[in-house]
């Protein structure tokens, strides 16, 4: 088996239970109940606006740039024992500013903690930048302004967050990445249908999504997603977690891969989903039978699909 590609991973999500305990206690942070219990969605999380909490008490301590360094070395650390040699993680930079890091002091300090674990382990990585879809479109423009600037660690846009809210009032920011000739992709098709899907493509400018595994209904949109190549970044424990798709055998990750569809697999949230690359494919595995094959299909598709 050679090395692993993740693509869809989100650093606040992802840092170790043992680490928001550390850096509480550094902080003088008093936690209601252990980190585990606050940080990992349980099994009957059913949706995703009832998942997206459980990132907050990440958050909480990541408001400092020594914080935030040491969750991203931590990160390519756990991708190396994970197999990947090659990652993805995205951020929000203005979820970040709370205690008076600017967005560029957070970028730095991301991009600082990947280039220290990069040089401890060899995992290449890359780093994009999370517009959420609940704020005001303004700031979705200087998340984009600031990925634009700041190209010389960003290699892409996103959009993330509760999908009961639109993607078009952020078109600005997806135009203003397009100007720069940054990538972009979008959460869609998780908690919400095709239409989602279509609006991240035809709007937002997408060369990939985030997850769309809700995509199936509707044929038009599989031929557009196969006709252009469209990458999905779909995370099977994450999607069942969130009712995404009611099982993992209903999980179209197999029956697109058959028909040609570029699909990918990603964690999304190691910590928040509880899972690894190595658990990704071993539920793959018992559920349709995968083997070598199908997961060298999804990190060649991945490979072609990275954006750094
Ligand atoms: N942020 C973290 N995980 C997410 C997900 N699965 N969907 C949307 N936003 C997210
Ligand atoms: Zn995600």
């Amino acid at each position: 088996m050679t090395g692993r590609y993740e693509l869809h991973c989100h650093l606040d999500g992802s840092v170790r239970p043992d680490t928001i305990a550390a850096l509480a206690a550094e902080q003088g942070l008093d936690l209601p109940a252990p980190a585990r219990q606050l940080a990992v969605a349980p099994a009957g999380v059913g949706s995703l606006h009832a998942f997206l909490p459980y990132i907050d008490v990440a958050l909480d301590v990541l408001q400092t740039p020594q914080a935030l360094h040491r969750a991203a070395a931590e990160l390519v650390a756990d991708w190396q024992a994970d197999r990947v040699v090659y990652g993805e993680v995205r951020f929000a930079p203005q979820l970040h500013t709370r205690a008076g890091m600017s967005l560029d002091d957070a970028i730095d300090a991301v991009a600082a903690g990947l280039a220290h674990g990069t040089a401890a382990t060899g995992v290449r990585t890359g780093l994009l930048l999370c517009c959420l879809r609940h704020q005001q479109p303004g700031v979705s423009l200087e998340v984009a302004d600031a990925a634009v600037r700041r190209r010389d660690v960003v290699a892409g846009l996103d959009l993330a967050g509760d999908e009961r809210h639109p993607g078009t009032p952020h078109r600005e920011a997806f135009d203003l990445a397009h100007g720069a000739g940054l990538p972009v992709t979008v959460h869609a098709g998780e908690a919400a249908g095709p239409a989602s899907v279509w609006e991240a493509l035809d709007v937002l400018g997408a060369r990939r999504i985030g997850h769309g595994v809700r995509s199936t209904g509707d044929a038009a949109l599989l031929d557009r997603l196969r006709r252009d190549q469209i990458a999905l970044e779909t995370c099977p424990g994450c999607n069942v977690l969130t009712a995404a798709v009611p099982a993992m055998a209903a999980h179209p990750a197999d029956r697109l891969l058959r028909a040609g569809l570029r699909i990918t697999v990603s964690t999304d949230t190691r910590t928040t989903a509880g899972t690894t690359l190595d658990a990704e494919f071993a539920a793959l595995a018992a559920t349709f039978g995968w083997t070598e094959a199908e997961e060298r299909l999804c990190q060649d598709n991945a490979a072609r699909a990275a954006f750094a």
